[in-house]
């Protein structure tokens, strides 16, 4: 039987996404779902109360929203919305699962079953349900647009009546999905772009978008684990690689940096004598902000000035773009979704497919993954060693 699906309105200050659209709220409809849309939930994202409703959806209040069967949200819930869900009840969303597993036992008490966006695993089968590479391809589009835009000077190579200008020099610290879509953003608005990452695949893929890959003299040895993320560096070879960079940096107008390791504060790359090394007037955006950032500068969600380098350090980049960050994110939720039903629309999550084991986050109670479980234990370790 088909059955209830919640759409909660953000609450996070400067959080502008909807976790659902109203096309594909139109979608879940026809397959006879109820969707129930909390009011105001995708004003900012081009999606009207009037649009979903015209898509078939009702408008309802947050305790409306939280008390369906299955609930979509873009961030973490707060206590409260917890409160309101049904036990028995599941939430999909980005959960911060690493960065704050507190929710996971808070979602576990009140036996919601919960799937993180963020653990959906990195194998070709699942990169429809994908959103950290969505979010990432965002979050790097609006990057290398915010470094063009605090620039004093022209990305592109011009030749005016007046004179010429030279094309400004952009480096990208981290080649993964925001890195890559921050060098092919910076490409075709003219810049000459370097990328760098420690993980040695990253070289074809910085390459075939037309940019040169930063070599740095350091011997990395498992630079990848075996989902291909980066590992974080012995605390010698980060010190080496952040040294090592300097030059680099100090002839970038606008310097990029997307590093980072799940689970971890975001590495740092650019110290400040990197920051004192660079050209007067250069920009460094810090995508990384939100984990701590890779600039010592930072100061995560502002913008200052040091050594006369204008330093972003954007908290929320996805919520820059609203209109298309909630499409794309709508997008993976209803993959999901869609991979969680039976032939006649009833929603009932295969436990034996490795998507649901791994996006699994809580069950019956319990916190179901093994990370956030052992996160948690040793959180509760330390409080009781305090
Ligand atoms: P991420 O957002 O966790 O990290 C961004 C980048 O920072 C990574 O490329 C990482 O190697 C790099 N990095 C970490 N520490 C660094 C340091 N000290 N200096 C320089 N760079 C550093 O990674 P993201 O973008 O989520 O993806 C990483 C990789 O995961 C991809 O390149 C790919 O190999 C894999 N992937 C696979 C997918 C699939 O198969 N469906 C989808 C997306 C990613």
């Amino acid at each position: 039987m088909p059955a209830t699906l919640g759409i909660l309105r953000a609450t996070t200050a400067d959080e502008t996404r909807v976790p659902c659209t109203p096309k594909i709220a139109g979608e879940w409809v026809e397959k006879g779902w109820t969707v129930r849309v909390e009011t105001g939930a995708g004003a900012e994202a081009l999606a009207p109360d009037a649009a979903f409703e015209e898509a078939g959806a009702t408008i309802t209040d947050r305790e409306g929203a939280a008390q369906a069967d299955v609930v979509w949200g873009v961030e973490p819930p707060d206590e409260e919305t917890i409160g309101e869900m049904a036990p028995g009840a599941t939430l999909v969303g980005m959960l911060h699962p690493l960065d704050a597993p507190g929710i996971a036992s808070a979602l576990a008490d009140a036996k919601v079953t919960a799937f993180a966006m963020e653990l959906v695993p990195r194998i070709s089968r699942a990169q429809r349900l994908d959103a950290l590479s969505a979010m990432g391809a965002v979050s790097g589009y609006k990057a290398a647009l915010l470094g063009a835009n605090a620039l004093p000077r022209f990305f592109p190579l011009l030749s005016t009546a007046a004179g010429s200008i030279r094309p400004a020099q952009v480096v990208v610290i981290g080649a993964g999905v925001a890195g890559l879509q921050a060098i092919a953003t910076a490409r075709r608005l003219g810049a000459k772009v370097k990328g760098y990452d420690i993980r040695e695949a990253a070289r074809e893929e910085v390459e075939s978008l037309g940019a040169s890959f930063i070599e740095l003299d350091v011997e990395i040895e498992e630079s990848q684990d075996a989902a291909g993320y980066g590992r974080a560096l012995a605390q010698e070879k980060a010190r080496q690689q952040t040294e090592l960079l300097v030059p680099h940096l100090a002839k970038a107008d606008v310097v990029i940096s997307t590093a980072l390791i799940p689970g971890r504060p975001a590495p740092l790359v650019i110290t400040e004598a990197a920051v004192e090394a660079m050209p007067d007037g250069s920009v460094i955006v810090d995508a990384a902000a939100s984990h701590g950032g890779n600039c010592a500068l930072t100061s995560p969600g502002e913008t200052i000035t040091a050594h006369t380098t204008t330093i972003l350090g954007p908290r929320n980049l996805p919520a820059l773009v609203p209109g298309h960050a909630s499409q794309l994110y709508a997008r993976t939720l209803a993959a999901f979704l869609s991979l969680s039903i039976t032939d006649d629309a009833a929603f009932a999550p295969d436990w034996e497919d490795e998507i649901i084991q791994q996006m699994a986050l809580t069950r019956e109670g319990a916190v179901v993954n093994d990370r956030v479980q052992s996160l948690l234990s040793s959180d509760a370790h330390r409080a009781s060693t305090d």
